[in-house]
């Protein structure tokens, strides 16, 4: 791969976008290797994945503009529907993503980062949906998840004013969960994704599956989806041994292993 680098840590993957003359700005080239670095990670060995930029300035500075500079209405549509798939196949994967954002998160950029289960960023980190400075609306979901994630009147002042935000504008608005020194955050990232993927995969992939499927649909049919994935757990290895090391006070054996006996 030329712009995505991937490194394994235990049971931790990291996945980095590496553009950093184009502040890591994403082309179809890059799209399509984060696509397949994706699909290639080994789901039985891997609890979760961490993705970053490369280089201390950069997260994603957006969507490459040179690359959309000459589309057309049609290409423009087709450009939009491959980033959609690809930041949903990443919002819906199974395993928990930490984006950890080490610099800009700018337009695709700071799609890319809501399409992440947890944020968590740099001091230096600056967020921001430029896109109607250029032209065009945000088009790898920045108007439907930005106003699902933080309040609809601050995503439509943040678009419509194309208005760049700081790490600590962000935090206060929900948009990212903490914010840390530019050299800690690849380590509090690890920490983090260490004590996720120490707990049962099973569980953890179903808590992901009913928040995210649950939000799409009415609490009716939203605790329904719960106790679905609720019940799946039950007669799992992690689920008897579990609550059998519980009551008998042991600490349960870590398995190695994804399985779902
Ligand atoms: N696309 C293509 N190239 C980009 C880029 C982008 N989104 N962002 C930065 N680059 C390139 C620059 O062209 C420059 O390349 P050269 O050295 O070859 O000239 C290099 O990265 C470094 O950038 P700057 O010299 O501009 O660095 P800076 O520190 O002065 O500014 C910045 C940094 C404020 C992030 C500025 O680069 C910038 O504003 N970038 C564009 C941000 C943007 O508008 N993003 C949204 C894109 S549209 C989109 O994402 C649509 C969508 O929803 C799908």
């Amino acid at each position: 791969m030329e712009f995505v680098k991937y490194e394994v840590q235990g049971a931790v993957a990291v996945v980095t976008i590496d553009r950093p003359k184009a502040l890591n700005a994403l082309n179809p080239d890059v799209l399509a290797e984060l696509k397949a670095t994706f699909e290639a990670i080994d789901q039985n060995t891997i609890r979760c994945v961490v993705l970053t930029g490369a280089g201390d300035k950069s997260f994603v500075a957006g969507a490459d503009i040179g690359s959309m500079s000459t589309m057309t209405k049609a290409e423009g549509e087709a450009f939009g529907k491959l980033g959609n798939d690809i930041f949903r196949m990443i919002e819906t994967f199974p395993l928990p993503v930490i984006a950890a954002i080490n610099g800009f998160a700018l337009g695709g950029g700071n799609e890319l980062a809501m399409s992440c289960d947890i944020r968590i960023c740099s001091d230096n980190a600056v967020f921001g949906q430029p896109e109607v400075g250029l032209g065009i609306t945000p088009g790898f979901g920045g108007t439907q998840r930005l106003a699902r994630l933080v309040s609809p009147g601050m995503a439509k002042q943040m678009v419509y004013a194309a208005l760049n935000i700081d790490a600590q504008e962000a935090l206060r608005i929900g948009l990212v969960n903490a914010v840390y020194p530019q050299a800690e955050l690849m380590e509090a990232a690890l920490k983090l994704a260490t004590k996720i993927s120490r707990n049962a995969p099973i569980a953890v992939r179903n808590c992901k599956k009913a928040m995210n499927e649950g939000l799409q649909v009415d609490m009716d049919q939203a605790i329904v989806i719960e106790e679905k994935l609720f019940g799946d757990c039950f007669e799992t290895h992690d689920q008897v041994e579990g609550m059998a090391c519980f009551l008998s006070r042991e600490k349960p054996k870590p398995k190695a292993v994804f399985t779902n006996n």
